[in-house]
C-alpha cells in the first residue's frame, strides 16, 4: 500500500475485524554500532491477521479490492508445545548437560555429570546456540586452569542465567548477572531457583551494585554492543574477560579494540559462524 495511506488502511483493516496488523520495515546498518536506520519507501507491505471464518467477507471487501494481496490460512498451533517436543537434554561437552525443566524429574545424573536445568522462556540462553556453547567451554577451561584467581564473576547479558548457573556450579564464590531485558531477568531468576542457586543477583544495567571489581567478566552479546560496552567491561578491572557473540567476520575488529590497552588475547575459537575471545590482564 502507499506509505502515505498506511495509517488509514490499517484502520480500515481493524474495522474489518483484523486482530493484528504489522508492517515489514527495511533497515540499513552501515556501521558496527548496531543503530539500524529505517529505509523510507513509497510503498509498504502490511500483514493483517483475521479469524479464519472471516475469509469470505474479506474476499468481498471493498477495501481490499484496491490493492494486490494474498490470503493464506495458517494452522493454529501451540508453538511453544511444538518447540518443546524438540528440546531434549543434550551434552554440551564432557559431562555437562543442559536439561529442559520438564525433564528434570526423570533425568538421572550419573558419575561426574553436571546438569543445568533451563526453563525456556522469552530469554536467550537454552544452551543450544553456538555463542553460549563457546562461553560454557571457555568458562570451564579458564576456571580449571586459574580457579584460584577467580572468586567473583560478572555475567553481562545474562539472558536465561545459564552462564551464571554454570559459574556457581564451577565454584565461583560471588556471581552477579546483568541483563537489560526485564522479561529475561525474570526468566533468569526462575532458572537460578530451578537449579537451587542462591545469592546471585540479577540486575539491570546501571544498577549501583554493579560498581565493583570482578575477577572475570563473561559477556555473550552481539559484537557491536560489546564494542560499546568495552569501557564498562574494563571498569570492572577483570583479570580475565570472555567475549562471545562475535561474528567471525568481525573478530579482528574486536581483537584490535580489546587488546589495544592492558589486555592480551590468550585463547579464541569458533563454532558455526561465531567466535569467542579469552583475554587476560597484563597486570597478572
Ligand atoms: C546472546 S544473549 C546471551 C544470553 C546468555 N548469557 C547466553 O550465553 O546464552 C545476550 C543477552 O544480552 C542482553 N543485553 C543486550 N545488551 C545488553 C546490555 N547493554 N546490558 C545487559 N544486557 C544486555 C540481551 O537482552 C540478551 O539477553
Amino acid at each position: 500500500v502507499p506509505a502515505l495511506d498506511e495509517e488509514l488502511i490499517t484502520l480500515g483493516l481493524f474495522e474489518l475485524g483484523a486482530q493484528g496488523v504489522s508492517q515489514d520495515l527495511s533497515f540499513i546498518q552501515e556501521s558496527q554500532q548496531y543503530d539500524p536506520e529505517i529505509i523510507e519507501t513509497s510503498d509498504v507491505d502490511l500483514l493483517a491477521f483475521f479469524a479464519p471464518e472471516k475469509k469470505e467477507e474479506l474476499e468481498n471487501s471493498q477495501l481490499l479490492k484496491d490493492f494486490s494481496y494474498d490470503l493464506t490460512v495458517e494452522k493454529n498451533k501451540d508453538w511453544l508445545a511444538e518447540w518443546k517436543k524438540h528440546f531434549k537434554p543434550f551434552e554440551v561437552f564432557d559431562n555437562l548437560w543442559i536439561v529442559p525443566s520438564w525433564e528434570k524429574k526423570d533425568f538421572l545424573l550419573k558419575d561426574n555429570m553436571k546438569a543445568i536445568y533451563i526453563e525456556p522462556g522469552l530469554a536467550f540462553g537454552t544452551g543450544t546456540h553456538a555463542t553460549t556453547k563457546l562461553c560454557l567451554s571457555s568458562i570451564f577451561k579458564t576456571l580449571s586452569s586459574s580457579s584460584h584467581l577467580i572468586n567473583s564473576a560478572l555475567d553481562l547479558g545474562s539472558g536465561s542465567s545459564v552462564l551464571s548457573i554454570y559459574l556457581k556450579q564451577m565454584g565461583v564464590d560471588k556471581v552477579t548477572a546483568c541483563e537489560i531485558d526485564p522479561l529475561a531477568r525474570e526468566n533468569g531468576k526462575f532458572n537460578l531457583e530451578l537449579n537451587s542457586i542462591k545469592n546471585v543477583e540479577v540486575l539491570g544495567p546501571g544498577d549501583s551494585s554493579l560498581d565493583e571489581d570482578y575477577d572475570l567478566v563473561v559477556a555473550n552479546i552481539i559484537d557491536g554492543v560489546l564494542l560499546k560496552l568495552k569501557e564498562e567491561i574494563f571498569s570492572k578491572k577483570p583479570k580475565f574477560i570472555i567475549l562471545s557473540g562475535i561474528l567471525t567476520e568481525n573478530k579482528s575488529k574486536l581483537i584490535e579494540a580489546f587488546t589495544s590497552g592492558s589486555y592480551s588475547m590468550i585463547d579464541s575459537g569458533e563454532l558455526d559462524e561465531w567466535s569467542f575471545l579469552l583475554l587476560k590482564s597484563e597486570a597478572l
